[in-house]
């Protein structure tokens, strides 16, 4: 499917260049495929190739390897043309992981394209090619890079590389690009003294900068999330050195090409140059926006923005945890949370399902499915939520874009890690297998590295293993598959065993953590008739926590709809809005432009969480905006893929007003509020032709066939203000 061998340098460089000159005599329709051991980019005559970075994106390579088309047409001349390729080590061979992995795919990079013109090829990579030492010194992902533009860049030895091209696949994923640039917003000399750039927002990119006429030195970059005291803060990175270097003489415009930094903050060294001549460049999968939230309240805007920020900074070709400290990898259990935020905010269907391809590569022969995606760091298991986004993710997919592929394409892997969680059982509960369960929870006693919350593992686990069995069979059942009534039955079982162990008769869980009752009510496990006392002791155990969020990453996405879905929607609000610590709305008073990692991850002192392990920008919690969208908004597709659409407002205790618009797989959905002078308009829009059904809070459901609506209504007795 791709001409032309692998190729790459004899010896050990870190970034390198290969260059072809070649004659064409008549231009036409021209067209460069191309993909590498490693990251490239290309350049023809002296142009670079195409807008996007980090080619060709992160993958479990030697079994999906995407190679990438463009159409050079324009760049093409008569006569003589020269391609290159810079090619660094990225994630196949670049340091990975907190442990500092190397060459976790192979041993050498290596890049392998071909040129074609009016059809007939023109180049390939072959052993023909030329090599010589690239201006950039080094890069790394984790590291950043060194750029010296004044060195001697001496030649190489081209060698091929083997590489089994079976693993060569068409692009699935988007690409990733520079999508916004942003201004310095302060400069800032600390107390320090250091000399650092503001940029106003926490991002996944990279900075760019420009040297004077009569520059001649070295400028280091570095960057940071937070400032601590005034002062340039690093330690939360860990051992990632984030350091871009560039060694020039005169005027240059620079920004690194084969790596990416988490940060708000950029501190420069060799010189200080002005505000114009710095800023930042946004870099991640470039998307199409979908969602939109809007209520006037200027914390709880910026709070949806920082949930959408930190989509952008974490969805950097695949789903990451976080943008800046040596780690960046594909934490299953924190996409699975975010999924459905994500997939309101913008159209992840590409995104996701290159991802899926990889957590499909990935599954053990036993079913397991690896914590991290691709699997970096050889940890598997069939852990709650986690391993669970096997399940999960691809039926939230169906949900939201009404593909049934995301079904058949991973149902098979879906039965294999259903086996391999059975495995776990002993009487239909799950008692062996590690679990991260409710992962940075703070519920639990405060002793040392005590991360996972207090809610009991196995009674979450086991509610999980229910949720997925029930995901399982209805996926049987949209593909018309014999196993439907097997789940079905094994979920039942799966239930009672978790009733007997754990729900007293009325309805009362042994775990008495908030996760534990949020996730018995919403995913079923105490019978119908006893929810109203359950979540009653929900709705009093957050009234004694006077609002504030203690469950983690197992709980935190079912909270709201626990209590919502069963009669508590205002105790739901109450949290929501809370601003106090712990709470989604502190961390906007504390400053943030992105989601953290923990609750605390800045305590109210300002100072970052002592244990360490601090993001700011992790998007695991902002997988509350599903809530907003789904049961403020009300935006819900009742049938998969919006075939059906589902728009039920109700006005949130604090929001006096709110609007949101969902650009689904069938057209757009706006719903919005406004309360005022003793009134409620509700100002309703969904695309003509797809059947609607409208519901005002407490009022019979309106059916419709599209169209646009306006409601006026009493606020009596809505809390609203
Ligand atoms: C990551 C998480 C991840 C967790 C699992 C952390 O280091 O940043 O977000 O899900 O480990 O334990």
């Amino acid at each position: 499917m791709l001409k032309g061998d692998f190729i790459g340098v004899k010896e050990d460089a870190n970034v390198f260049v290969l260059e072809k000159r070649f004659a064409v005599k008549e231009t036409g329709r021209a067209i460069l495929r191309a993909t590498a051991l490693g990251l490239y980019f290309a350049e023809l005559n002296g142009a670079r190739v195409g807008d996007a970075f980090l080619t060709p994106g992160w993958t479990s390579y030697n079994k999906m390897l995407q190679v990438q088309e463009y159409d050079v047409t324009p760049l093409v001349k008569a006569g003589e043309n020269v391609l290159s390729f810079t090619v660094g080590e990225g994630w196949y061979k670049g340091r990975l992981t907190w442990v500092s992995k190397t060459c976790l795919y192979g041993e050498k990079s290596a890049v392998c394209a071909e040129l074609t013109v009016n059809g007939a090829a023109v180049a390939e990579t072959g052993a023909d090619w030329t090599a010589r030492e690239s201006a950039i010194r080094f890069s790394g992902i984790y590291d950043g890079e060194t750029v010296d533009l004044t060195c001697d860049r001496k030649a190489l030895t081209p060698c091929v590389v083997a590489f089994d091209k079976s693993a060569l696949a068409e692009q699935i994923g988007g690409y990733v690009r520079n999508t916004e640039r942003l201004a310095v917003k302060e400069v800032i000399h600390t107390p320090k003294g250091e000399l650092v750039y503001d940029f106003g927002q926490n991002i996944a990119g990279v900075a760019e900068i420009r040297t004077p006429e009569n520059f001649d030195g070295t400028i280091v970059m570095r960057f940071a999330e937070i400032l601590v005291d005034g002062n340039f803060y690093t330690d939360n990175l860990r051992s990632a050195k984030a350091t871009d270097s560039f060694t020039a003489k005169g005027a240059h415009t620079f920004s690194p090409e084969f790596t990416f930094h988490g940060f708000r903050y950029m501190k420069m060294e060799g010189a200080e140059l002005p505000a114009e001549s710095v800023s930042a460049l946004v870099r991640h999968t470039d998307m199409e926006r979908t969602g939109l939230i809007e209520t006037g309240d200027e914390l709880f805007d910026r709070f949806f923005q920082n949930v959408v920020w930190g989509q952008r900074g974490n969805f950097v070709d695949i789903p990451t945890d976080c943008p800046q400290r040596d780690e960046r990898l594909g934490w299953t259990g924190d996409i699975n949370a975010f999924c459905r935020t994500a997939a309101y905010n913008y159209d992840i269907r590409a995104f996701m399902k290159k991802w899926l391809a990889d957590v499909r590569n990935e599954q053990t022969e036993t079913g397991e499915i690896p914590h991290v995606v691709p699997d970096a760091l050889g940890w598997h298991g069939a852990d709650a939520l986690w391993s669970d986004a096997a399940v999960m993710i691809p039926w939230t997919l169906y949900q939201m874009y009404g593909d049934i592929s995301f079904l058949s394409e991973n149902f098979a892997m879906i039965k294999k890690y259903l086996a391999a969680k059975e495995a776990n059982t002993e009487n239909g509960l799950v008692v062996r297998g590690h679990e991260y369960a409710d992962w940075l929870a703070l519920d639990g006693e405060k002793f040392k590295d005590n991360i996972r919350g207090r809610t009991d593992r196995k009674f979450l686990t086991s509610v999980f293993y229910a949720a997925d069995l029930k995901i399982a069979a209805d996926i049987a059942a949209v593909l018309g598959d014999s196993s439907e009534k097997g789940y079905r039955r094994r979920r039942e079982e799966v239930i009672s065993a978790i009733r007997a162990e754990y729900v007293t008769p009325n309805g009362r869980v042994a775990s008495d953590t908030m996760t534990a009752q949020a996730l018995a009510l919403h995913f079923d496990i105490v019978p119908q008739e006893c929810k109203p006392a359950l979540v009653q002791v929900l709705a009093e155990n957050a009234a004694a926590h006077e609002y504030r969020v203690t469950t983690g990453f197992s709980g935190t996405p079912f909270l709201l709809f626990a209590l919502a879905d069963n009669g508590c929607f205002d105790t739901a609000c109450k949290i929501l809005m809370n601003e106090e610590y712990p709470g989604w709305l502190y961390e906007v008073k504390m400053g943030a432009t992105t989601v953290w990692e923990r609750w605390d991850s800045l305590t109210p002192d300002g100072k970052p969480n002592p244990d360490g392990m601090n993001s700011y920008n992790h998007y695991a919690y902002g997988s509350v905006m599903e809530f907003v969208y789904r049961r403020v908004a009300g935006i819900e597709a009742a049938a998969p893929g919006f075939e059906k659409i589902k728009v039920a407002p109700r006005p949130c205790e604090g929001l006096a007003r709110l609007r949101a618009e969902y650009d689904s797989v069938r057209g757009k959905i706006c719903s919005s509020y406004e309360c005022k002078d003793g009134k409620i308009v509700y100002r309703i829009r969904t695309p003509e032709g797809v059947p609607a059904q409208i519901c005002l809070p407490g009022e019979a459901p309106i059916e419709t066939d599209g169209g646009e609506f306006t409601y006026e209504r009493a606020a009596d007795g809505l809390p609203v203000g």
